[in-house]
């Protein structure tokens, strides 16, 4: 474990959201008088037992009734920020869902404020550096998305990039490309959640239509020979996350996730923890449970913290720096 903290590493697939820690969603529904329906943070803890992503996605949804303001969501970033540094996190680029806030009516700038004042804390007292990519919910109608884009545009909300997550299946990446467009003419880099539950078809939509840079999770591109090809030859970095792919059933076992498949086949491919405080485990937990699944060398762990640098949106200064 020291030995992958060591490593200086970057999270480029993390929902703020996810790393709501049951302790902290009793404390802030506290402070802001809010009533749970559980006795504590173990009785909600024990919920945490999914079987797929939709039943993960309820809970996730349902506990973000506590982030009520800009303090919460200041909380909420630099407790992540924290956590993250002593993983050996030096950048991360984190998620948003600004729907999952202004629909309950809280608004955009609170949010985005809030996780500022956070993520700046932590810069200030670790030097972690982060980057906030806003995320739109494709469960939910293309013109909400759109609107959401301009409201962020018209706030000048400080985000370096635009993602797509929420339920795959039954929801296609392909309904999003104005969203996608739009997004690319302001200047924002371009990333989404594909091959998670859907299959190689959902990869190539957001490749195809959406045009993005990065794809979230990815791991179903191993049903695609053809599509794995394309990946590697193209440099696609691969947003993955071993621990969410078990806890949502997407892998049977961590021992039979396709990690090693697609690192023989010469993808891209990044280590993240998507959503920590659900699945188990931050990053670094995330490497120790692939090099003790798969007996990695330390060449190849090397070679997956140096990938996330690469992967990420940084400039070519600063990666080297890193390196
Ligand atoms: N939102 C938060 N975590 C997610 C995941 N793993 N897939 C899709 N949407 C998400
Ligand atoms: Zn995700």
């Amino acid at each position: 474990m020291t030995r992958i903290a060591a490593l200086p590493k970057v999270e480029l697939h993390l929902h703020i959201e996810g790393t709501l820690e049951p302790e902290l969603v009793f404390e802030l529904a506290r402070e802001n008088g809010i009533d749970l329906p559980y006795r504590d943070a173990e009785e909600l803890r024990a919920r945490y037992a999914f079987d797929d992503l939709q039943s993960f996605l309820e809970i996730y949804y349902e506990n973000l009734v506590v982030l009520r303001g800009r303090r919460d969501f200041a909380r909420l970033a630099h407790a992540y920020a924290t956590r993250a540094h002593a993983a050996g996190v030096v950048h991360a680029e984190v998620f948003f869902d600004p729907q999952a806030h202004t629909v309950r009516g809280v608004t955009l700038t609170e949010v985005v404020d809030g996780l500022m004042d956070g993520f700046e804390r932590a810069h200030a007292e670790l030097g972690i550096t982060t980057g906030l990519i806003a995320c739109f919910l494709r469960d939910r109608p293309v013109a909400e998305a759109l609107s959401t884009l301009d409201e962020l545009l018209a706030v000048d909300a400080p985000i370096i990039g635009v993602g797509l997550d929420s339920a795959e299946v039954g929801n296609p990446a392909s309904r999003f490309t104005e969203v996608f467009d739009r997004a690319s003419r302001a200047g924002l880099r371009l990333v989404a959640h594909a091959g998670e539950e859907g299959g190689p078809d959902s990869i190539l939509q957001a490749l195809d239509d959406l045009a993005v840079e990065r794809v979230d999770h990815g791991i179903r591109s191993v049903d695609d020979p053809r599509l794995m090809s394309r990946l590697a030859d193209e440099r696609t970095p691969l947003t993955i996350c071993p621990l969410s792919n078990v806890h949502l059933n997407a892998v049977a076992d961590i021992a039979s996730h396709p990690l090693p498949e697609l690192i023989e086949a010469g993808l891209h491919v990044t280590i993240n923890s998507d959503d920590p405080a659900y699945f188990g485990g931050y990053v670094d937990q995330n490497y120790a449970a692939i090099v003790d699944a798969f007996d990695l060398d330390d060449q190849t762990v090397a070679r997956l913290a140096h990938n996330s640098v690469d992967a990420s949106f940084l400039d070519t200064s600063r990666q080297q720096e890193i390196h």
